[in-house]
């Protein structure tokens, strides 16, 4: 049986038919810490129950916590209730051969973004510099280290305790030569490194389209930039023509000279018709 039939069955047992429909595709697994991520008008200490048979039945998973709705502050934290298990938050998160140290309650962290950190880690090209304006604990910037040929990853957090766990996932991940951690306002980082990257990554949806005109002028001539966003649809309309003219409007407000747009995707829907998307530019300055 897998983790999600044998999921599905512990919530079935404890929540009832109906209830447990609305709730198994809302647990996910951060390292040996299962999240639960409570509905909207739910008491979280409801879930209780529902944790202590994760605990108790699926294996790896030590401590469970329920996620309180609602992405908060600059830093993008959960805020968590403690379920059952250990009363601990941080744990050893793994994906694409890279493994991180991370807290949930002090850094973002989020598994519905495994498939664009190792799909922007093989777009990278040997001798890339490469600036990851919104790094959290480090994620894209360590995976590029290891699966890609960078000469220099510039990583760039805001928060205190992204910074630290950044920090120490570049030791754990040995790619101190490659991986340089930077505490501060990426607008700020952009400044510095004007005119010498090949590739900036923004995956922070909220500050993208204001920073977008501080990661053209990081790049050197021309260069690649993955742009996050999330967008809200109209009826009829499609997520993806939505992206484009967002993105359109925004390069000719930053007189952005010429452009190609040489990938869009969906990566989950955020809302209703509201999408997290990904725009992959070439910009020629
Ligand atoms: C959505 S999270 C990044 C996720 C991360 N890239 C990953 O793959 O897990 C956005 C991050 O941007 C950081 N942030 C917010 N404002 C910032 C700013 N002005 N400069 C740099 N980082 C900022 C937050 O602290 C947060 O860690």
């Amino acid at each position: 049986m897998t983790r999600g039939d044998l999921l599905k069955r512990v919530a079935r047992e404890v929540l009832g038919e109906d209830f447990a429909r609305r709730i198994w595709r809302r647990i996910e697994f951060i390292g040996d810490i299962a999240l639960i991520r409570s509905p909207l008008n739910m008491n979280p200490e409801e879930l209780r129950p529902l944790g202590e048979e994760i605990l108790n039945r699926i294996p790896h998973v030590k401590s469970v916590w329920a996620s309180i709705p609602g992405i908060e502050g600059p830093y993008r934290l959960r805020r968590h209730v403690w379920l059952a298990g250990e009363q601990r938050s941080e744990t050893l998160y793994r994906e694409h051969g890279c493994v991180f140290k991370v807290d949930i309650n002090r850094v973002y962290i989020s598994p519905s973004l495994n498939y664009e950190h190792i799909r922007v880690a093989r777009l990278v090209n040997p001798g890339e510099v490469v600036f990851n304006m919104f790094a959290g604990a480090g994620l894209f910037s360590i995976i590029i280290a290891k699966h890609s040929n960078p000469s220099r990853v510039y990583s760039v957090d805001i928060n205190p305790d992204a910074y630290y766990y950044m920090v120490e996932n570049i030791k754990l991940n040995h790619v101190e030569d490659k991986v340089h951690p930077v505490l501060g306002d990426a607008k700020d980082v952009a400044s510095k490194l004007s005119s010498s990257v090949n590739r900036v990554l923004m995956p922070y949806p909220e500050l993208a389209l204001d920073y977008l005109p501080y990661a053209v002028d990081s790049l050197k001539n021309s260069g690649w930039v993955h742009v996050y966003l999330h967008v809200r649809t109209e009826r009829g309309e499609h997520w993806r023509t939505k992206a484009l003219r967002v993105i359109s409007e925004r390069l000719a407000e930053i007189s952005a000279r010429s452009y190609t747009v040489s990938h869009v995707r969906k990566i989950r829907n955020v809302g209703p018709r509201q999408h997290q998307v990904v725009v992959d530019l070439y910009i020629a300055k």
